[in-house]
């Protein structure tokens, strides 16, 4: 008897695992679930009230709604496929990230956010607390396996709950989670968004401190009002759509290589960049939209100002990474239906001034914003963790230079997307909205 239990029970756990081996994910996954297997956030507030509230306020409670998604999936990406069906699955599987209870229900397009679906749920508490795994090596483009239910899987061990069952899993301490959704490959299999790719590849991850440190830190107080007071992960997901945690996170410093300097002499600068805040690249992510730069000026005794352009460091594709007069995103026009349209201007900075990005090319070598129609990469001028770069900047004095100190200051700017590209598209104006990263400021002494 108690052999046939135990047999009993080894057949039935072996075709659980199988089971779970069997789950779909990713790209198979579309239109295998229904809405109505996922709980609203609204159930889950009742009694995780400030969990709630912490992750209205994030991101991913606007995955889909928010205005600059609605307007690159509705208006770019699902127009895109209807005149080339290539990106059929691609436009699909934007809402495998942005709002995976419409892709799993085979939702897509989704209504829009003005019908106020269940879509505008977003990245919810149950389709993240319901992920059970994820399929393939690296995790990317929405691997996770779903298996929505009665149990919701956890950091906590042991946690009892009246309305559901609860169960441990490592997996959702671990960057690979995050990854599910963070990493993205385009249909011409470019890695489009590597977040935790570079976050491995960089000291954070010899030094085991997760994502969950700097965007989920874990402090004293109750995950739930019944609950004990304990450590809780806060649900902050705080990122390039938060000023304090943009600010700051490169330090700037600056020096010249002489402090005093005839009037008819060269002035060179030097300024420092180490990125001390973030994980991964600055910028990370959705590379494509986001532009950083630096901004140097002087202003001289008689309080007349200056622009200085950067010195040219002479590596291979530095012409993207130095904001020039130049037109881009001419693939715009394909889902626009704008016939050989010319592009926009591609930078929207001061000429002459550094831009700390990666540019991504479509199938026609042209820069674009449209990441899923990206083919190849162009150079990487992105800061890494811990890393500091050096720019340099030569300035032979103007012949009206004042006699006496002349002031320098460096400024780093940080834009969510490039603002010709906004305007364009009419986006609303915060994701143009440009934010400080972090300024410096030095002197030298001109004498006659
Ligand atoms: C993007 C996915 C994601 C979303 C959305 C999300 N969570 Fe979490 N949650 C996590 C992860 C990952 C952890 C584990 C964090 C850790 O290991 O530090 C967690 C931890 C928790 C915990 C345990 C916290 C603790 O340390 O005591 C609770 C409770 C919880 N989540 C509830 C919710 C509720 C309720 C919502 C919606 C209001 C929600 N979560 C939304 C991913 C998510
Ligand atoms: C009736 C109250 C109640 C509701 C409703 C509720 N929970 Fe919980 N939940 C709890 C309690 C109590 C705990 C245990 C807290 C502890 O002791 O750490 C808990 C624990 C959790 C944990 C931690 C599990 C672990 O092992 O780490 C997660 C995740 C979670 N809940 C998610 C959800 C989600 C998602 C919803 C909505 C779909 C939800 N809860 C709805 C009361 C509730
Ligand atoms: C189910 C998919 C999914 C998972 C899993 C997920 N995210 Fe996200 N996350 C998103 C999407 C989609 C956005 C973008 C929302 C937007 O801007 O439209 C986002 C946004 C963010 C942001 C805000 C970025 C900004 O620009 O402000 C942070 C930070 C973040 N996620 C961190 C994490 C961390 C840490 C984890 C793992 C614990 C995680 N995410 C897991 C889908 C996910
Ligand atoms: C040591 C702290 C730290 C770690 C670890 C970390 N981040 Fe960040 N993250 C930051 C800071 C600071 C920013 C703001 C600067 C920026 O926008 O790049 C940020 C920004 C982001 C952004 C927005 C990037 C952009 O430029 O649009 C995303 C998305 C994000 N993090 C996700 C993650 C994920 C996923 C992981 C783990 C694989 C992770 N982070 C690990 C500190 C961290
Ligand atoms: C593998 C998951 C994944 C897929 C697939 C995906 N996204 Fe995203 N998307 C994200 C994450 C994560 C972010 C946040 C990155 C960051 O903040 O830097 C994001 C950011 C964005 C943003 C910028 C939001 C902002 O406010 O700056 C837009 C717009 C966007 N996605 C649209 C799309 C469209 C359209 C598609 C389909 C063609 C798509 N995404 C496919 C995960 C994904």
């Amino acid at each position: 008897m108690r052999y046939l239990i135990i047999f009993v029970l080894v057949i039935l756990l072996s075709s659980l695992t199988m089971l779970a081996q069997d789950l779909p994910s990713g790209e198979e996954a579309m239109g295998t679930k229904s809405y109505d297997q996922f709980e609203n956030p609204k159930t889950c507030k009742s009694c995780h009230v400030d969990i709630y509230q912490q992750w209205t306020q994030s991101m991913m409670a606007q995955a889909y709604t928010h205005h600059w998604d609605e307007i690159e999936y509705f208006d770019l990406a699902v127009e895109h496929a209807k005149v080339d069906e290539r990106f059929l699955s691609a436009s699909h599987g934007c809402n495998g990230c942005h709002t995976p209870m419409a892709y799993l229900a085979g939702d897509v397009p989704p209504p829009r956010p003005e019908k106020n679906s269940r879509a505008n749920e977003s990245v919810s508490c149950d389709v993240c607390h319901t992920i059970s795994g994820y399929k393939g090596d690296i995790p990317y483009n929405f691997s996770y396996v779903s298996q929505p239910g009665r149990v919701k899987y956890g950091n906590k061990p042991g946690a009892v709950s009246p309305h559901h069952e609860t169960a441990y899993k490592e997996f959702y301490t671990q960057t690979e989670y995050c990854a599910n959704c963070h990493n993205e490959k385009s249909p011409f299999d470019v890695y489009v968004k590597s977040t935790q790719i570079e976050w491995k590849e960089g000291p954070y991850a010899k030094e085991g401190v997760p994502c969950h440190q700097c965007h989920m830190p874990r402090a004293l107080g109750k995950n739930a009002t019944m609950a004990e007071i304990d450590t809780v992960s806060q649900h902050l997901f705080h990122g390039a759509h938060d000023r304090g945690k943009v600010g700051g996170s490169i330090e700037l410093r600056m020096h010249p290589e002489e402090r005093e300097i005839e009037y008819d002499d060269t002035i060179v600068l030097k300024v420092q960049l180490f990125n001390a805040k973030a994980g991964h690249k600055i910028p990370s992510g959705s590379v494509e939209d986001r532009i950083l730069w630096l901004h140097v000026t002087a202003t001289d005794a008689e309080g007349k100002e200056y622009h200085l352009k950067v010195d040219k460091k002479g590596f291979a594709g530095e012409e993207y990474t130095i904001s020039s007069d130049v037109l881009a995103y001419q693939d715009l026009g394909i889902p626009k239906r704008i016939p050989n349209f010319q592009g926009i201007q591609r930078d929207g900075v001061p000429f002459g001034d550094r831009i700390f990005r990666m540019p991504y090319f479509d199938p026609e070598g042209r820069m674009t914003i449209m990441q899923w129609n990206t083919k190849s990469l162009g150079v990487d001028y992105r800061i890494g963790p811990r890393e500091t770069k050096i720019e340099t900047f030569t300035w032979p004095l103007p012949d009206d230079i004042a006699i006496g100190k002349v002031h320098f200051k460096a400024q780093l700017n940080y834009q969510k997307l490039v603002k010709p590209v906004a305007d364009f598209l009419n986006v609303p104006e915060d994701e143009s909205e440009i934010i400080p990263v972090n300024s410096a400021e030095t002197w030298v002494e001109v004498y006659e």
